[in-house]
């Protein structure tokens, strides 16, 4: 079983759910039988866990507030992290709590199990930003990265996306765009035109391979934590589609999304 299409809700509209060692949780995608899934997750002020062991799936992080240690390690804002199936992270603790987004591998994906994959921890801030051109389709969007991983035997890339404001082409229409590997993204900050409605911070989408998505433009300039089923992106691009400045909100969800994640987001005032 593949995980479902979801593109877009705002987490804000998502429930959390207490777990039993109190932490707090928003599911936001899964494959049930494979255990691959994304959530958010916090961590309560005084947090202190002993560790639980081997994990079953690779388990990928990036602090998105507070501060978290995991296995001695401190983990501050954007702090990232990759313990692959079958390694221990280690104890966690947080003394002011942390919040956090965690993608976990499937139980039977072969690139993440440790001899294949390595445990990392790279502290985002710090990294350096790739400002290398990219497609000269998406141009307008003016693309700058941080690439925190790259999956072993091309199968995936987890990063930081920046997009510049006034990200808008002159002209009035321009393709969409295809992949044949999955994409995700949580929004960190800004905003992006899409055929699904204004992207906001807290945004999150899973699209599988082969959606016909875009085209993308951003007036005001957009961060987000993307992932992709390849190390490199590679798109087919449609025929010319009209600019989505405008769009209406028209999520797609699976079924059985509960109604509440899809309704109308009112951003807070910025003045
Ligand atoms: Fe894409």
């Amino acid at each position: 079983m593949a995980r479902p299409h979801i593109e877009f809700v705002q987490t804000q509209n998502v429930e959390w759910h207490d777990q039993p060692d109190g932490t707090r949780i928003k599911l936001l995608n899964c494959d049930p039988q494979d255990g691959e899934e994304t959530y958010l997750i916090r961590y309560p002020a005084g947090f202190d866990r002993a560790d639980l062991g081997l994990e079953d799936r690779a388990e990928e992080y990036f602090v998105l507030d507070g501060a978290i240690t995991i296995g001695g390690l401190e983990r501050g804002y954007h702090a990232y992290g990759f313990t692959p199936r079958g390694e221990s992270a280690g104890p966690r603790a947080s003394a002011a709590g942390a919040t956090l987004i965690v993608f976990r591998y499937g139980r039977s994906d072969p690139n993440s199990v440790t001899g294949v994959s390595e445990a990392m921890a790279v502290d985002a801030l710090n990294a350096p930003w790739d400002m290398r051109a990219s497609d000269a389709q998406i141009a307008h969007l003016r693309l700058t990265r941080k690439v925190l991983r790259l999956g072993p035997n091309d199968s995936s890339r987890t990063f930081l996306l920046l997009g510049l404001p006034h990200g808008m082409p002159a002209q009035a229409e321009m393709p969409a765009e295809i992949h044949d590997h999955f994409e995700e993204m949580f929004m960190l900050q800004g905003e992006m035109w899409t055929p699904e409605g204004l992207i906001r911070p807290g945004a999150y989408f899973y699209r599988p391979p082969e959606i016909v998505h875009g085209p993308h433009v951003s007036v005001g300039g957009f961060f987000q934590i993307m992932r992709a089923g390849a190390n490199y992106v590679r798109t087919t691009w449609t025929d010319p589609m009209p600019l989505p400045i405008g769009q209406a909100y028209a999520p797609k969800v699976p079924q059985g999304t509960p109604p509440g994640w899809t309704r109308a987001y009112e951003a807070p005032a910025p003045y």
